[in-house]
C-alpha cells in the first residue's frame, strides 16, 4: 500500500509520542525528556528516554532508537504500513480516499473558521482601542486596573452594541449567510443577531496562537455576566486553558503554573509580572487540563477564592492534579477576593507577596479540615480521616504516604499505628466499593449493555463515531449488538445514514422490532452523548474486569510455574489494574465531592 508522505507527516503531527509510549510503560518527566524502564530490554533503573519535541526515543542501555512508527512496529510486531494504519486510526486520520475528501471539506470549514475568528478578533480589538464609541468600555477596563499593555497582550476587544452590526459587516466582506449561521458568533434563534454585542471581548487563543473562540463580559454586569462561544470544530472547551499561549514559555521555564479562576484573574496575574498563569474557561478544572499541563511542567499552584466554593474547587482540582502526577500546592486568597481585586486594590507587590508561599495541597486541606471538623468527637475524626485518606491513597510513593499518615496522626495527637490501620481498612473498603459499583449494569429490560448502547447509537447516529473510536467489532460479544454495529459501520463508511437503511438491513425480525420500538420511544433523547460516553466506559471497564479475573485465575493456578512467566502475568495484571483505575477515574466514581 502506498501512503503519501503528507499523510505520514500529518499522523506524526497529530500523534503524541509521549502518550503512545506512555501507554506501554510508565514515563516520568525529567526536563525536556520523559524517562522510564526500557520496554526492549530488561532493566531495573530507567535508561529509556523519549523526547516529545523531536518525536524520538532512545535507550541508553540497549541503544535502540527511533520514532513513533518504529516504536509501534517493534512493540506490536507490525510492518511499516500497518504501523501507519494503526497510528492513523488512533489519531483519527482516515487513509481512505473518500473519507479524506469529506475530511478535507471539514478542514476547509475549519480553515474558514480560523480565518474568520482572526479577522473578527482584530476588528473587535480595533474598535475597543480606537473608536470613540468604545469610550465606556475602555473606561471600564481602566477602572478595573487593566492597563493598555495588558489589553494589547490579550488582544481584548469590544463588540459594538448594535446586535446586527457584525452580521452585516461580515456579509459585506462576502461571507455566506450559511457559513455565518454555523460559525458560532450568532444566535441560533435569531438570525443575524450577534451573541456578543455590547460586550468586552476576551479572545480565546489556542496553544498554537490562533483565535478559536471568544468570551464576552457585560460591562455593566447585567446577566449573564459572561457569554462564551459555543463549541465548534476548532473549539473544545475542555481542551483549552485561557492564557496558555502567552504563559507556555514561562510555565516551562519555571516548571510550574498558577491556576486561577477566570479571565480577569489571568490578566491581573500577568500584569503583575506572574506570567505563568492560566485559567479554565468557566468550567471545572479537568483531567484533560491536567494532562496539558503535565506536558509542560511538573508543579501546579491553585489560586482560588477562600470561600466555600473555592474550597470545593480546590479539593477537586488538587485531587485531579495529584492523580495525574503533578505536584500540587495551594494559595488561599482572602474570602471574597480574587487576584484581579487584589491587584486593583493593593497593587502588584501585594499580589506577588500573597503568592510567594504556596502550601502543599495536603497540608492545606489538613489545616482546613482540622478547623471544619470537631476532632474531639469520634464522628469528627472519622469524617476528617475519610476526607484526607483519599489524598493519601492517590500518592504512589510509599515515603509520601507514610509522611502524610504521620501528619494525620500528629494532627489528631495520636500514635501512627492506629491511623495506619484505619488507612489500610479504608483502602480495602474503597477497593471493594469501587469494584462493586463499577460493575456494568446488565443493560436494561433484559437487554445487554452492549445492545443497549448500540440502540442508543441508532437513535443518535451522530455519536456513533464515539463507539467506533473505542471498539472494533471484535470487542463486542452480544450478537444483536454486533449486528447493529456492522450496519452502522457500513453507514459510516458510505457516509450515508437513514433509519430506513438501518431497518432494511436488519435480518433478524425480533431485533428489527426492538429497534423500531426503541426508536419510537424517547428513551435516548436525554443527553445521549453523555449516555453513550458513560456506556462505552462501562463496557470497557467490564471487559477489563473480565480479563483481569481470567488472569487472576491463571495466576492462582500457575503456582508452580517458573518465576519468569509468573512475573509476566503479574505485570499484566498490574496493567489491567491501572487501566481499570483510570477508567473509574473518568467514570464519575471518583468520590471527590461530598
Ligand atoms: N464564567 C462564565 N460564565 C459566567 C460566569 C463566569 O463563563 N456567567 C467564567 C468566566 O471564565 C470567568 C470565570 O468563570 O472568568 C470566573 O467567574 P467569576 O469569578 O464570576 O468572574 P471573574 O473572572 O472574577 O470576572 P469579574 O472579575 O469580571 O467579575
Ligand atoms: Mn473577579
Amino acid at each position: 500500500m502506498f501512503i503519501p508522505e503528507e499523510i505520514i507527516n500529518e499522523i506524526a503531527d497529530k500523534t503524541d509520542i509521549g502518550d503512545i509510549i506512555g501507554s506501554y510503560i510508565t514515563l516520568k518527566r525529567t526536563g525536556r525528556n520523559l524517562t522510564g524502564l526500557c520496554p526492549f530490554h530488561t532493566e531495573k533503573t530507567p535508561s529509556f528516554s523519549v523526547t516529545p519535541e523531536k518525536g524520538m526515543f532512545y535507550c541508553f542501555g540497549c541503544q535502540k532508537s527511533g520514532n513513533v512508527f518504529s516504536f509501534i512496529m517493534e512493540m506490536e510486531k507490525l510492518t511499516f504500513p500497518e504501523a501507519v494504519q494503526y497510528l492513523a486510526q488512533k489519531a483519527g486520520i482516515s487513509l481512505d480516499i473518500e473519507d479524506r475528501e469529506s475530511a478535507s471539506a471539514e478542514n476547509t470549514f475549519r480553515r474558514q473558521l480560523y480565518d474568520l475568528y482572526e479577522k473578527v478578533s482584530l476588528s473587535f480589538h480595533y474598535i475597543l482601542t480606537k473608536k470613540d464609541s468604545s469610550e465606556k468600555a475602555r473606561k471600564y477596563l481602566e477602572d478595573r486596573g487593566i492597563n493598555p499593555d495588558t489589553i494589547e497582550k490579550f488582544r481584548l476587544g469590544y463588540a459594538p452594541g448594535d446586535r446586527r452590526w457584525l452580521f452585516n459587516f461580515l456579509k459585506k466582506k462576502s461571507y455566506s449567510e450559511d457559513f455565518l449561521s454555523r460559525c458560532g458568533l450568532f444566535s441560533s434563534n435569531y438570525r443575524g443577531v450577534s451573541i456578543f454585542s455590547g460586550r468586552i471581548i476576551f479572545p480565546i487563543i489556542s496553544k498554537s496562537g490562533r483565535v478559536i473562540a471568544f468570551g464576552g463580559r457585560s460591562p455593566d454586569g447585567s446577566p449573564p455576566k459572561y457569554i462564551n462561544s459555543p463549541e465548534t470544530p476548532i473549539f473544545r472547551k475542555s481542551d483549552e486553558l485561557y492564557g496558555f499561549n502567552l504563559a507556555q514559555k514561562e510555565i516551562r521555564k519555571n516548571d510550574s503554573v498558577f491556576i486561577v479562576e477566570g479571565y480577569m484573574d489571568t490578566m491581573a496575574m500577568v500584569q503583575a509580572g506572574i506570567e505563568n498563569t492560566v485559567a479554565p474557561l468557566g468550567t471545572a478544572f479537568t483531567e484533560n487540563h491536567a494532562n496539558i499541563i503535565l506536558k509542560n511542567c511538573s508543579a501546579v499552584v491553585l489560586v482560588f477564592d477562600g470561600d466555600e466554593a473555592g474550597l470545593k474547587a480546590t479539593v477537586k482540582s488538587s485531587y485531579i492534579c495529584e492523580k495525574a502526577g503533578l505536584e500540587c500546592s495551594v494559595v488561599e486568597l482572602p474570602a471574597g477576593s480574587d487576584p484581579a481585586d487584589i491587584l486593583k486594590n493593593s497593587g502588584a507587590e501585594a499580589l506577588k507577596n500573597i503568592l510567594k508561599y504556596p502550601i502543599n495541597c495536603f497540608d492545606f486541606l489538613l489545616n482546613k479540615y482540622k478547623d471544619i471538623y470537631d476532632l474531639t468527637r469520634e464522628d469528627g475524626i472519622k469524617s476528617f480521616l475519610n476526607r484526607l485518606f483519599m489524598f493519601v491513597s492517590i500518592q504512589e510513593s510509599e515515603v509520601r504516604r507514610t509522611g502524610r499518615l504521620k501528619a494525620l496522626s500528629e494532627a489528631l495527637n495520636m500514635d501512627y499505628r492506629p491511623v495506619y490501620d484505619d488507612f489500610t481498612s479504608y483502602i480495602k473498603k474503597d477497593f471493594k466499593n469501587k469494584t462493586e459499583s463499577g460493575v456494568v449494569p446488565g443493560g436494561r429490560q433484559g437487554i445487554s449493555s452492549e445492545l443497549y448502547l448500540m440502540l442508543a447509537a441508532v437513535d443518535n447516529y451522530d455519536y456513533f463515531y464515539m463507539i467506533r473510536d473505542e471498539f472494533s467489532i471484535d470487542d463486542i460479544q452480544d450478537t444483536a449488538a454486533r449486528n447493529l454495529y456492522i450496519i452502522l459501520e457500513e453507514c459510516y463508511r458510505n457516509n450515508s445514514f437513514s433509519l430506513e437503511i438501518v431497518l432494511e438491513k436488519i435480518d433478524n425480525q425480533d431485533l428489527k422490532k426492538l429497534v423500531a420500538k426503541k426508536l419510537s420511544s424517547d428513551e435516548f433523547t436525554m443527553n445521549p452523548k453523555q449516555f453513550i460516553e458513560d456506556s462505552i466506559n462501562m463496557i470497557k471497564l467490564k471487559n477489563l474486569q473480565i480479563k483481569r479475573l481470567q488472569l487472576e485465575k491463571k495466576i492462582g493456578k500457575d503456582n508452580g510455574a517458573d518465576p519468569y512467566s509468573m512475573e509476566k502475568l503479574i505485570a499484566e495484571k498490574l496493567f489491567y489494574d491501572k487501566e481499570i483505575e483510570k477508567l473509574k477515574g473518568t467514570n464519575g466514581n471518583v468520590r471527590v465531592t461530598e
